[in-house]
């Protein structure tokens, strides 16, 4: 279960207006999506994660924004045991970590997950075409091609047509859920069941938020809203596990690629306590007062529970909000719930905002700038 240490004015009405206009949304499939899993695909899912544990050392995950955080937040905060260690390429345009991934590679066994769902996205692109030559030249374009899983639109799309053209095993990223909603689809599950992550468990806690969680996350989005509204336009997320750093990195897109459009939105910033009290406590303490706390309260050990303790106080005590969401463990159950949890909030939040959280206008203006410059 996860528990607020706040409560604030929820207009009840508005907020079931939205809710419906959430379900009803053509990209508003991720909700209902834990109760709905397609079985056939999720068994495609496990059967291949098991493949490429028996053939595969290393298991290199092409993607970007939506097409890689979520899985990747999960993974590094849990640490899960596997024999296939996941390598991530994709995620920016960086020559130098294009080799460092390759060269990380090395000799392995490995294959390739390349996700995209529009098919087109230029980092991942890059990405793949040195990785699929580097198979290619390791093992034949047969084998190679059978060592390629392609997670992409079900119809359209160059990855789509390169993935039958080619014969790559394919998943779906389904039309009704966008890229920062998806990690509970093959987007997410197949690296994560891959990486040895309890993939049951995580929809299992997931499935369970979707009849739990509805309350808390409309008085955390309302909160949100009101603090929004009076001038707060700062979220800072703070966690006390190192390992969640890439958690906070899927809050901060999912927050702000739904929300901040038409000049609006909270700013989503992030922060990995006790570190960065060394760094950032001082602005947390004491710099301008347009900012608020969000403490993800995760299960952890004594010591640093005492840390939790003293910064809400002394937080509080330099004048800013400090919210505080508890979770009750620090598992799959535990962030399957948590996944569901920020995306309702958000969902509700951006529609409080007047904005649509399912697109993402202002993606494009750098990527058009782009295609000038090549
Ligand atoms: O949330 C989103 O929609 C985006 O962050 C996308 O996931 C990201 O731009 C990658 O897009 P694609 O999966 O089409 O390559």
């Amino acid at each position: 279960m996860i528990k607020l240490n706040f409560n604030t004015e929820v207009d009840k009405t508005k907020t079931q207006e939205i809710l419906t206009e959430i379900a009803q949304d053509a990209m508003g499939g991720w909700m209902s999506l834990p109760k709905k899993v397609d079985m056939g695909e999720f068994a495609r899912i496990k059967e291949a994660a098991k493949k490429i544990n028996e053939d595969s050392e290393c298991l290199v995950c092409i993607g970007i924004g939506g097409s890689y955080l979520g899985h990747r937040a999960i993974i590094e905060a849990l640490r899960p045991k596997s024999e296939t260690r996941i390598i991530y390429a994709g995620n920016s345009l960086s020559r130098r970590e294009l080799e460092y991934a390759l060269s990380e590679v090395g000799d392995c066994d490995f294959s390739i997950n390349v996700i995209s769902k529009s098919g087109t996205t230029l980092e991942p692109a890059i990405a793949f075409k040195a990785f699929k030559e580097k198979l290619i030249v390791k093992y034949g374009e047969e084998e190679a091609y059978s060592r390629i899983y392609a997670t992409t639109d079900a119809n359209v799309g160059t990855l789509h047509d390169e993935a039958v053209a080619n014969g790559y095993a394919r998943f779906v990223v389904p039309d009704n859920i966008g890229g920062r909603y998806s990690v509970l689809t093959a987007v997410g599950l197949l690296p994560l069941a891959v990486a040895g992550v309890d993939v049951e468990k995580l929809l299992e806690g997931a499935s369970d938020a979707v009849d739990n969680v509805v309350d808390v996350a409309t008085e955390y989005a309302w909160m949100r809203f009101t603090l929004g509204q009076k001038g707060y336009d700062t979220e800072i997320f703070a966690s006390f596990e190192p390992s969640t750093l890439y958690f906070n990195e899927w809050l901060k897109q999912l927050f702000g690629e739904s929300e901040g459009k038409d000049k609006q939105g909270v700013f989503p910033a992030s922060v990995v306590y006790s570190t960065d009290l060394h760094s950032l406590g001082q602005f947390m303490q004491d710099g301008r007062r347009n900012l608020w706390e969000t403490i993800i309260d995760y299960p952890t050990d004594e010591m640093n529970e005492k840390v939790v303790r003293a910064v809400k106080v002394a937080h509080a005590s330099g004048g800013i909000p400090v919210l505080e969401i508890s979770v009750e463990s620090f598992d799959e159950k535990g962030f399957g719930e948590l996944i569901y949890f920020f995306e309702l909030a958000c969902a509700i939040s951006a529609k409080l905002f007047g904005v649509n959280p399912f697109d993402q206008p202002g993606v494009e203006a750098y990527k058009s700038e782009l295609k000038k410059l090549i």
